[in-house]
């Protein structure tokens, strides 16, 4: 059987890490980190992400505050939110749960955020900064996948790794992370979608296959090399309430070398990298 990468344990370690600096930059400037989250709408997938936001982040000794709209909001009331929250000293992050509800413009109100408080690294100029190699706030799920690969001396240094799926959320960003000319970057990457023409065989070509496509266990065995290092981003509740990933563990579990479980994979790395952006952003006011 394959390494089975812990997330729940590596994010585990994480936290112990920055719940540290945070009692260090308590103790030594007198600031506690503070973290807003912006949640529209009734959505309950984004209801449960938000309650353990805000639970993890109070066990860190960061503070945080949800503040909810409701799903009707306007986008011009969205928008004065987040100028009035940009000028609050006191928040350090800003987080805006996404989806939004259909009659808001994403982009429009990713992009009213202060990028030095975008902790979710998804406003344009954190992309861009991250694009040019000099990355501030990286999107926490890249972010946690980099994390997960290092700590567990799977470094995507010198290796063909295949992304499936180029969202702005996680393939596209995670592309950018792992090709940085730096250290334990400098992959040669592969980035497909749904109008890749040879997936499969794309996706057998990869030392480090990572899976961000939304298409429950859509990723078998005989796409993947023997030996490769398997990540799966994808979350999807079956009928019978058991969750799984992109990727079909039975099949693939047998053909890599290491693979993350759905659950206690990528998910947890999430949250714990959303804490690290909160407290560096913390840090550097
Ligand atoms: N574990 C976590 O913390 C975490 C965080 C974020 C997301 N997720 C999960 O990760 C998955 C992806 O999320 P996302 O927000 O990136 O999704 P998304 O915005 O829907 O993007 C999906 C991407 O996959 C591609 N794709 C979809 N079906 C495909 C197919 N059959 N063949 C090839 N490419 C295909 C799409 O191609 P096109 O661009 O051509 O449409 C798109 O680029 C979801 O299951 C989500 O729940 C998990």
């Amino acid at each position: 059987m394959p390494e089975i990468i812990d997330g729940k344990k590596i994010a585990a370690s994480i936290k112990r890490e920055i719940a540290s600096g945070v009692e260090l930059l308590k103790r030594e400037k007198g600031v506690v980190p503070f973290l807003t989250v912006v949640l529209i709408g009734n959505d309950p997938a984004s209801e449960v992400y938000v309650k353990s936001k805000s639970k993890t982040a109070g066990k860190l000794g960061i503070q945080s505050e949800t503040i909810k709209l409701a799903e009707a909001v306007s986008e011009k009331d969205v928008l004065n939110l987040i100028d009035k929250l940009n000028e609050n000293p006191e928040v350090n992050g800003i987080l805006v749960q996404l989806p939004l509800p259909p009659h808001l413009n994403t982009e429009l109100i990713l992009e009213r955020l202060n990028p030095r408080k975008d902790v979710d690294g998804l406003h344009p100029t954190n992309l861009g900064l991250l694009a040019t190699g000099r990355p501030t706030f990286i999107p926490c799920t890249p972010f946690g996948i980099w994390e997960l690969l290092k700590r567990t001396n799977h470094s995507p240094e010198e290796k063909d790794v295949v992304i499936l799926g180029r969202s702005n959320l996680v393939g596209k960003p995670l592309s950018l992370l792992l090709s940085m000319k730096q250290k334990d970057c400098n992959a040669t990457v592969t980035l497909c979608h749904s109008r890749t023409s040879n997936l499969p065989q794309m996706a057998r070509q990869a030392d480090i296959l990572i899976s961000a496509m939304g298409q429950a266990e859509f990723v078998t065995g005989d796409m993947v090399k023997p030996g490769a290092v398997v990540i799966d981003v994808g979350i999807h509740r079956k009928e019978d309430g058991k969750l799984v990933g992109d990727v079909d563990f039975a099949s693939v579990a047998p053909v890599a070398l290491a693979i993350t479980p759905v659950p206690g994979g990528v998910g947890p790395m999430t949250i714990a990298m959303l804490m690290q952006n909160t407290f560096q952003a913390a840090k550097s006011t």
